[in-house]
């Protein structure tokens, strides 16, 4: 049902456009899914802003999805594209063949371990109720279609709004990245059931505010999974086709090309800066958090899947140094995200050196309040194609107990 409205917005997209250029993905008949070996920072902001969707990077092989006249144009531009896939045959593949459920009340078949926006309501609502002392339960607003952006704020007495350094986690910008909203239960679990047995953990909740919201794309991701297939959406469900939360935030807002003015686009920024509720709510949550004239956010780190990356600002500019970004503020983010990375594995880099985006949430969170802001892209480092989206829901206690480590610099940063 899912696909068959889509293509119906998108032809009355097309209509309402007239004559011009077919957009990126208009039609959902012919998009193929490929492969571009050997690529540096560039070429990859090039792919980018001819608007295909770039799934994963590894050591310079680009894995995206485009359409053919993308593909056509990439190709007379000299870049060597390898086909290798059918974007609708591969989530074919990934999806089960039978069990097509009438509506988004569980993944597919076989990954039920995720969660539902419903079970991780009820999750959070569970947590809150066992860890009272520690935990509390709140939204910072709604989603485009009316649901619940939760927000868990963890510390001890936590009722009380101590003087205490506030750090920010937040997940699922895009929707099937579902892992990443896993990985923000995982925080929340071990910071509320480990209290009082793990040592680490009482004295970060004793000395720490930690807040987070697991999903920010509550409606994308429930969009996602509807008919208990996946669909491989990545936007919000805003308008004709969605915006991309990560394209929408108000700094340096498309500034650059690292973002796509075209609605149909899997990077469109949406209308204006925050024109997406959901930015604008977790924005107006940070805006709030100034208290006394001072941010109490002092750290953020930002989830999404996949190529096993950590990445820091600025993602608008391959300047290491601009406004707003000295010298030494950089080497704190080397460094730091160095140190993250040789827990987990990922490669660290700023985040720029993979391609240009401009509207991005680390811009922001920097750029704006000074608050030192990461994103994580998590497992797998490659090989995946559209799967690599949906590892199955064995993997989700190794890949999110593989950065606690890292989540623990992150919240001792946050107090320096
Ligand atoms: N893959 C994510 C996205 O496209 C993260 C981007 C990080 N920023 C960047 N400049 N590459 O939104
Ligand atoms: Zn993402």
């Amino acid at each position: 049902m899912g696909k068959i409205r889509r293509v119906f917005v998108g032809l009355a997209g097309v209509a309402l456009l007239g004559a011009t250029a077919v957009p990126a993905s208009a039609s959902d008949t012919d998009r193929g899914i490929y492969e571009v070996d050997g690529t540096d920072a560039a070429q990859r902001t090039q792919l980018v802003r001819a608007g295909v969707d770039v799934l994963g990077v590894a050591d310079g092989t680009v894995t995206l999805v485009a359409t053919s006249e993308q593909a056509r144009g990439l190709r007379a531009d000299g870049i060597d594209l390898d086909r290798t896939g059918d974007f609708d045959r591969a989530l074919a593949d990934r999806n089960p063949d039978t069990d097509l459920r009438a509506a988004a009340d569980e993944f597919p078949a076989g990954d039920e371990d995720y969660h539902t926006y419903t079970e991780l309501t009820d999750t959070l609502t569970t947590a809150e109720a066992e860890h009272g002392d520690i935990a509390s339960l709140s939204s910072v607003g709604e989603s485009y279609e009316g649901r619940a952006l939760h927000l868990m704020k963890i510390s001890d007495n936590v009722a009380v709004d101590e003087d205490e350094p506030e750090v920010l986690f937040t997940c699922n910008q895009h929707a099937r990245e579902h892992l990443t909203t896993e990985m923000c239960l995982h925080i929340v679990e071990r910071f509320t059931d480990d209290y009082g047995s793990d040592p680490a953990v009482t004295e970060l909740v004793n000395t720490r505010e930690i807040l987070v919201v697991p999903t920010m794309n509550p409606d994308g991701a429930e969009y996602d999974i509807s008919g208990g297939q996946y669909q491989g959406w990545r936007k919000n469900r805003q308008g004709w086709d969605g915006t991309d939360l990560n394209r929408n935030w108000g700094y340096e807002w498309g500034c650059c090309g690292g973002s796509s003015g075209w609605q149909f686009s899997d990077t469109y920024r949406g209308s204006s800066p925050f024109s997406a509720p959901e930015t604008a709510a977790v924005a107006d949550f940070v805006e709030s958090r100034i208290v006394g004239g001072e941010q109490q956010i002092t750290a953020h780190l930002d989830f999404h899947s996949y190529s096993e990356l950590v990445l820091w600002p600025y993602g608008y500019t391959y300047d290491d140094t601009a406004e707003g970004m000295t010298r030494e503020e950089a080497e704190r983010f080397a460094d730091v995200g160095t140190r993250m990375a040789a827990t987990n594995g990922y490669t660290p880099q700023q985040s720029s050196d993979l391609y240009i985006t401009d509207g991005g949430i680390n811009d922001w969170m920097w750029g704006e309040h000074d608050i030192f802001s990461f994103t994580f892209e998590m497992y797998p480092a490659s090989g995946g194609g559209m799967d690599g989206f949906y590892p199955p829901d064995e993997v989700i206690d190794r890949e999110t107990t593989r950065n606690d480590d890292a989540v623990d610099i992150l919240l001792n940063e946050a107090g320096i």
